[in-house]
């Protein structure tokens, strides 16, 4: 038995990565997956972006732990689009449970590089994406009767990602949406938490990211060991923070809302 049987969850930007891991955890646990991610270029981003290839691998990784999945190419900017992906898999699976609003983007940039169009790309795609999720998902969980709503910040929403303004105001603001959700759908018996991952091992750290990084940091090296964890781990697995969703998605926290955890080794309190 799992501790998902029966629920369905939808988990944006689940090609890859931490949604990938997300997904695949959820369905371990029982549940079937709905997903949707872009899986094409990301808007000035240093690292590799997803590909349809990645999404059918999730799908593959889903189906493998006997779950079924409704995944398809969607652009978390778009509400419309949101709406159509998760109305169809609610038609399949019967109704939705978990939301899991992973997907987002992160450009290291010093503050005077940062653009009017990079700004605008951070805050659409984590901000507005997170909002549109919700608002794509919310009233399937009111029929319901209840759920679990999950927004994915970051150690840059506790303390700061330095030289990444947009980033950092980004992921603050979803603390922000996440304690707002929680106050008017806790009528509701849907509970809205977010997690805070540090480092995590995945494709964002790839191709030119790691340099970007040690550039930025280059401007101002008193900001560079800012994330240090407490533990001797410095960086977490996917794994790790999908342990943390399914225990948020799950019954186990079902007096848990409008909290904020983070799964960072202690870097916040650095
Ligand atoms: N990797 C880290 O160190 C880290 C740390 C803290 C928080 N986070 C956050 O965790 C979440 C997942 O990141 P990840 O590390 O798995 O990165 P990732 O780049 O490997 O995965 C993110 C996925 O989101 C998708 N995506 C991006 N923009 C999208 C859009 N507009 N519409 C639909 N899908 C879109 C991408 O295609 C990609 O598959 C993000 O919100 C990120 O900000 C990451």
């Amino acid at each position: 038995m799992g501790r998902l049987d029966n629920k369905v969850a939808f988990v944006t930007g689940l090609a890859r990565g931490q949604g990938r891991a997300h997904a695949v955890r959820l369905a371990g646990e029982g549940a079937q997956i709905i997903g949707v991610d872009l899986a094409g270029p990301l808007p000035g981003v240093p690292y590799d972006s997803a590909t349809p290839a990645d999404l059918d691998e999730t799908r593959r990784l889903v189906e493998e732990q006997g779950a079924k999945a409704h995944l398809a190419q969607c652009d978390v900017r778009d509400l419309d689009g949101l709406k159509a992906v998760v109305d169809e898999g609610v038609g399949l699976f019967g109704g939705l449970d978990v939301v899991i609003a992973n997907a987002g983007i992160c450009i290291p940039e010093t503050w005077d590089e940062v653009s009017p169009t990079s700004f605008r790309d951070t805050i659409d795609t984590n901000v507005v994406g997170a909002w549109n999720t919700v608002t794509a998902c919310a009233h399937h969980l009111v029929e319901r009767g209840g759920g679990s709503v999950i927004l994915i910040s970051s150690y840059a929403g506790r303390k700061v990602q330095p030289f990444m303004v947009h980033y950092t105001t980004s992921k603050h603001a979803l603390v922000g949406m996440t304690r707002a959700f929680a106050a008017e759908l806790g009528n509701h018996n849907i509970r809205v938490n977010s997690i805070h991952p540090g480092a995590v091992a995945t494709p964002m750290g790839s191709g030119q990211m790691v340099a970007r990084i040690e550039e930025t940091n280059a401007s101002n090296p008193r900001l560079a060991g800012m994330g240090m964890t407490f533990l001797n781990q410095f960086v977490a697995e996917p794994e790790e923070v999908a342990n943390v969703a399914a225990f948020l998605a799950s019954d186990e926290s079902k007096f848990i809302t409008a909290e904020s955890i983070s799964v960072d080794g202690g870097a916040q309190h650095f």
